[in-house]
Parts: C-alpha cells; sequence; structure tokens
C-alpha cells in the first residue's frame, strides 16, 4: 500500500532519532501532498478533472505581469527591505484601510512569501507550549498543522451544515479559557465558502472583548475577501470599535489577482512593535520577499484595470458554483449548500457513502488502516483513481473531531465544461458499487 507521505529517497524510513518529536507533530495541506497521486493516475492515461486546489484558474492579468517583466528589466533583483517595499507596503495601507473604516500606517504592515506564512509566524510569536489556539474546523489545514508544530493545544470550533456552516459567538465563548492566546477566524471560509456577516462578526468581537484579556491576538484569515456572492459584502472583526487592537488582518495576491505563484500575502498588526518583530522572523527565516514580485502586487492593488478583472473572475465562478451545486444536489446521497464566497463547494456526501458502501468498508478495514482514512477519504481516492476527479476529503480541513462527518470540497476554480464533466463522473462514479467494493478489495491506495 503507498502512502500519502512522500518517501525518503532511500526508500527507508528516517533513522531513530534523526528527526526532532516536533516534526512529527506536523500536519500538512493535502491539496499539495495529493499532486503525486494525480500524475500516476494520468501517467496512466487517464485525464483527471483537479477539483483539488484552491487557485483561480485565470492568468496572471497583463498589467500585472507587464510591470513585473518591466521590474526585472530594471534590475530589481537584489535583496530588499525584509519588511515589504515601502511603496508596496502604502498600497496596502491605502487599501485595506479606509475599506476597513481603519486608519493603517505602512509601520504596521508586513509582506510575507504568501498569506500561508504569517499562520505559523503568529503561532510561534504569540504561543508559548501549552497555549490554546482556537480555530474553525472545517478550516484552512495549516491552522490546525502549525498549532501542533509549536507545542501550543488545538481548539477547534465546527462549522456545522445545519447552521449554514456558521460559527455561534455563544459556541466560540465555550472554548475560550485563560491558556487561549489566538483565535483564528476565516470568512470567506475555505473550505465551506460560508460568509459571516456584519451582525454575527459583532457579536463575536462582544464575546472576545468580554472574556479575553488584551493580549489575545484575533487572526483574521481575509484572503477570500473579494471572492463574494449575490451581493455579499465583505466585514473585517478589526473594524468593529476595539477590535483593531487586537486584530491582525491577513489577505494577499493569490486569490484576488489569481496570482498563486507571485508568493504574496501581507498582514497588519495592531502595533508597529509587533510588525517589527515579524519583519525580525522574516529575515531569520528568508531574509526578503522578491522586490519585483512585491511592485507587481503594489500595481495589482493600485490600477483601475484590476477590479474589472476581478469582477469578471467572480463572475465565472458564481456561474460555476450555480452549475455544480445544482448539479451536485442532483446526485442521490449528496446534498450541498450554496457558498457565498471564495471557490469551493463543500457538499456533505454521507448518503453517497452510504450508496456506494463506503461506510460499511470503512468499519471493516484493519484498526490501523481505519486510523488513517475515512469514508469520506475511501470515496475521494475511489474518484480519483477510479473515475478521475480529484477532489479532498473532510479531514484534510481539521482533523480533531472529523469522525463520522462525510464531506468532500471541490474547487470551483475549473473551466465549466471540466466541472460539467467532473459532475457526471461523480454521478457514475456513485453507480459503481461493484467498482467501489472491486477497488477495496484491491486494497491500494485507501489513504
Ligand atoms: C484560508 C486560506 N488562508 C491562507 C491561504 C494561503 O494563501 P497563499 O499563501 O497562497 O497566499 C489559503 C490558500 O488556499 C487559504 O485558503
Amino acid at each position: 500500500m503507498t502512502s500519502l507521505v512522500a518517501e525518503p529517497r532511500t526508500g527507508q524510513a528516517p533513522s531513530e532519532g534523526l528527526l526532532s518529536r516536533r516534526t512529527g507533530l506536523l500536519g500538512t495541506e493535502n491539496a499539495f501532498k495529493i499532486g503525486p497521486y494525480i500524475r500516476r493516475v494520468e501517467e496512466s492515461g487517464h485525464r483527471v478533472i483537479k477539483c483539488n486546489l484552491g487557485e483561480p484558474d485565470f492568468p496572471l492579468p497583463a498589467h500585472i505581469r507587464d510591470e513585473v517583466k518591466r521590474q526585472l528589466d530594471a534590475d530589481l533583483t537584489h535583496y530588499c527591505d525584509p519588511q515589504g517595499l515601502l511603496p508596496l507596503r502604502e498600497a496596502i495601507a491605502r487599501e485595506m484601510g479606509p475599506r476597513r473604516g481603519l486608519e493603517i500606517s505602512p509601520d504596521r504592515v508586513v509582506v510575507f512569501p504568501g498569506a500561508k506564512t504569517p499562520i505559523g509566524f503568529c503561532q510561534e510569536a504569540y504561543c508559548d507550549p501549552g497555549d490554546e489556539v482556537i480555530y474553525p474546523s472545517p478550516g484552512f489545514p495549516i491552522y490546525e498543522s502549525f498549532t501542533r508544530y509549536v507545542g501550543a493545544r488545538p481548539v477547534p470550533y465546527h462549522l456545522d451544515e445545519e447552521t449554514g456552516f456558521g460559527v455561534s459567538a455563544e459556541n466560540l465563548a465555550r472554548l475560550i479559557t485563560g491558556r487561549t492566546k489566538l483565535i483564528f477566524l476565516n470568512s470567506p471560509s475555505n473550505p465551506t465558502g460560508g460568509v459571516m456577516g456584519r451582525e454575527l462578526i459583532q457579536e463575536i468581537a462582544g464575546v472576545i472583548l468580554s472574556r479575553c484579556p488584551p493580549n489575545v491576538r484575533v487572526y483574521s484569515d481575509e484572503v477570500y475577501e473579494n471572492i463574494l456572492f449575490d451581493g455579499a459584502t465583505h466585514f473585517s472583526i478589526a473594524s468593529v470599535p476595539g477590535m483593531e487592537e487586537r486584530t491582525v488582518i491577513v489577505s494577499g495576491a493569490s486569490k484576488t489577482y489569481s496570482w498563486t505563484g507571485g508568493r504574496l500575502g501581507w498582514a497588519i498588526f495592531p502595533t508597529v512593535e509587533e510588525a517589527q518583530l515579524f519583519k525580525n522572523l522574516n529575515i531569520n527565516y528568508f531574509s526578503c520577499v522578491p522586490p519585483f514580485n512585491q511592485m507587481g502586487a503594489k500595481v495589482a492593488i493600485e490600477s483601475p484595470l484590476s477590479p474589472p478583472g476581478i469582477a469578471r473572475m467572480v463572475e465565472a465562478f458564481q456561474e460555476r458554483r450555480d452549475v455544480v451545486v445544482e448539479a451536485l444536489n442532483r446526485i442521490d446521497g449528496i446534498r450541498c449548500q450554496k457558498p457565498r464566497g471564495a471557490f469551493y463547494a463543500f457538499p456533505n456526501v454521507a448518503g453517497a457513502c452510504e450508496r456506494l458502501g463506503a461506510l460499511e468498508a470503512y468499519e471493516a478495514l484493519p484498526a490501523e488502516l481505519r486510523d488513517r482514512t475515512t469514508p469520506s477519504t475511501l470515496l475521494q481516492l475511489f474518484l480519483l483513481f477510479r473515475h478521475d476527479v480529484a477532489t479532498m476529503d473532510r479531514k484534510s480541513f481539521g482533523t480533531i473531531g472529523c469522525e463520522g462527518k462525510h464531506y468532500l470540497r471541490l474547487s470551483i476554480a475549473t473551466g465549466l465544461a471540466d466541472l460539467e464533466e467532473a459532475m457526471r463522473r461523480i454521478a457514475a462514479a456513485l453507480e459503481d458499487r461493484d467498482g467501489f467494493a472491486a477497488w477495496i478489495r484491491a486494497g491500494a491506495n485507501l489513504y
């Protein structure tokens, strides 16, 4: 049986005592790790429809591309300010501040290689071993992964389908203790597409202001702030009076400008002193973010050509969302709510698992295999290996408390024709009970 974990080059496990105990605590983002599986299916001559990765399928807009090329030609190719180039930080402050009703000075802005980097950095900077980190589940997997890595305790708040994958302020309040140091919020959400409205965020802010001392930080992950459907608007918790002083606001270029390979993210810290600490983390880890890309991001933020491009992309996502959600809901055994933002569908596949026999197949697995897989993982891998559609399983978005929850995440950042074909393949897969049984009997790639 092949594991999703990359084998060392020798094919042998690392020798005992080689790696720190901490490395064993690190989780991962399976959307990347599933890549070798997909390649294997493709190498056997099949065309896989990739609904696994969270990246817009639109090209980098020409005005941004041209600026990056121009900067390369101007030799902006050397080390630069580890906090981020001042012109970019000024652009970020000017763009992010007024939209949130805040006055942001560029001294509080730090530029990172992607919005992923500040997740782990915040956990390192704010948490000591034993401190508690509250985060959404299902949620972006790095929240849980890195919490363990820094020795903190992961405390998930569960987003339930019954409440539209919302978080209730009351449930959040119950999780706050004297050890809480960091609370992650993510709206619009990966993977549910849920969007928190102003009222809910105000309620959550009320809980935090009344229950947490001022040294508890809120990490507001707003990377999908520009990808909203049906006229929904973005509201940041930092806009609630009293919260700017407690909130790290994070956004970036990957999703808004379809520029995942640019590796550009940024955070606005409550104080200049914190920004300086994160600048020093940058110095320690990677010195600086490529300056030619930073100038590209400045143009992305400031150019009047950007908003119409974003609007066209969002319109396409909304159209695909409608097609995908409708098609999923027509499949017996699948139930899918309409996401209001980001670019994911997160259907409940409990009925599909039952139809295929995945629940029984899971129960019949040896205990050591059961620990590594789930019914939705079996469905996910059956869809990939036998029906050429790549999706993500529920446990890829938080492992604690995911037992008995059967969901898949499908990225809709794929062309409409491919998405329609993916829906046909999923519908056909759920008719293929014999194929599923045979695949389970073959016993390969079950986790
Ligand atoms: C919720 C969330 N936060 C952060 C990131 C990281 O984005 P990047 O590092 O590409 O800027 C992602 C990417 O999928 C995400 O979904």
